[in-house]
């Protein structure tokens, strides 16, 4: 349980809330039966009643709502049905040292090649293609804001990036953020490939830098170490496809990233806004399985059909694989970046798990209302 009301905990237990309502009546709670409760409250009324009472992480409830309807996050299915999938990588950096000039230029390079004339929507990430070694590859950029850029990543989790890309400008230096960005990074356990930003400017010193990350354990390979440094301009446009090679080369070496693209999509919610013609509109990272418009699926607390899907340049797709991200029209509600999508079986079955965790993020709600207010009270007596 996590923070319910006491009569979805009386029925739980198989009680009558009646009886829960009058011994917190008799604790001094003035609490009605369809009201919440925080977790201690919980356990003391279990307590009372000789129950052991285990209050469960969001993420366990969560499991275990979606065990109850056969579902298994990030179930990968059968092996022999892997598939290679391009890396999702976030760019990460100090303030100013040329983030959103660095996806700016890698998107418009990418545009000017595919998509001739084609004009570049914001959804929050996007895909490109590379040659490397005569082969055309892929690459997944996640595009958010700087400054949103850590705590979004926080609230993804690790597990929605493969691959940094740390940027440094070379007339700045490594900075507290450049550190900052390479522990978050180490933290999440992906590898990083380092863009030597801004070598346009004179006073740019990338042997300062390259020296200045072997201080921190991040050795380049032609000093002998693992990680692989690109001089770039972000601003002049210089060695972009040097730096997207450096990502693939990467990825090859210390990943193998693979997917099971047959299998129904799950995924991670980036960004979602509520469209004034659109309604609730989602940009979503498919992970495994293969996301189709007509299916029924879950985000978070927001359910519904995938009315229509699109790409990064605007152009409706039918389909999205893993690795892909896509905008997704047609859900109920506006889903939390980092929530996580699946598609289930019909449009009952996305409602009623949808309704669930609904509910019960009103009862958590609910429930630290509640403590705050009995927290006022205790002040102000
Ligand atoms: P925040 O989002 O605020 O953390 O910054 P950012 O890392 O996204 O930096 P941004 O891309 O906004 O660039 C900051 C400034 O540096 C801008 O004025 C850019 O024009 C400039 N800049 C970025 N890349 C280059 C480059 O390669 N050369 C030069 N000369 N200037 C650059
Ligand atoms: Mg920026």
């Amino acid at each position: 349980a996590r923070g319910a009301s006491l009569t979805d905990f009386a029925e739980k237990i198989g009680v009558d809330p009646a009886q829960l309502v009058q011994m917190l009546f008799g604790l001094g709670e003035m609490v009605t039966a369809t009201e919440s409760v925080n977790d201690e409250t919980l356990e003391l009324l279990g307590e009372e009643l000789n129950y052991v009472v285990q209050v469960v992480s969001p993420e366990d409830e969560d499991r275990e709502l979606l065990e109850s309807f056969d579902i298994e996050l990030g179930d990968e299915g059968d092996e022999s049905d892997w598939t290679v999938r391009p890396p999702v990588v976030t760019v990460m950096g100090h303030v100013d040292h040329g983030k959103t000039k660095l996806l700016d230029a890698i998107r418009d390079a990418n545009v000017i090649e595919g998509e001739a004339g084609g004009i570049t929507q914001h959804i929050g990430a996007y895909q490109v293609s590379t040659e490397v070694e005569g082969t055309e590859r892929k690459i997944t950029f996640i595009d958010t804001p700087g400054h949103e850029a850590f705590t979004a990543m926080r609230a993804r989790g690790s597990q929605s990036s493969d691959l940094a890309v740390l940027v440094v400008a070379a007339d700045d230096g490594v900075m507290p953020q450049t550190i900052e960005a390479l522990n978050h990074a180490k933290a999440a356990g992906v590898p990083i490939v380092v863009a030597i930003n801004k070598i346009d400017k004179p006073e740019a010193d990338p042997t300062k830098i390259r020296g200045q990350l072997t201080e921190y354990g991040v050795i380049p390979e032609e000093y002998g170490g693992d990680t692989m440094f690109v001089e770039i301009s972000a601003k002049s446009r210089i060695n972009i496809e040097g730096l997207l090679e450096a990502v693939v080369l990467t990825a090859d070496a210390s990943l193998d990233l693979q997917a099971n693209a047959v299998q129904d999509a799950q995924g991670i919610v980036i960004e979602a806004h509520l469209d004034r013609g659109r309604g609730p509109v989602a940009t979503i990272l498919v992970q495994r399985g293969t996301l189709r418009v007509g299916e029924s699926i879950v985000a978070g607390p927001a359910h519904g059909r995938v009315r229509a899907m699109i790409d990064e340049y605007g152009n409706e797709i039918t389909e999205a694989t893993p690795s892909r991200p896509a905008m997704v029209l047609g859900l109920s509600a506006v889903p939390g970046a980092g929530q996580s999508f699946l598609v289930v079986e019909d449009d009952r079955m996305a409602r009623q798990i949808a309704e669930k965790r609904e509910a019960r993020e009103r009862a958590a709600l609910q429930a630290k209302r509640r403590v705050r207010r009995t927290l006022e009270d205790f002040m102000a007596s």
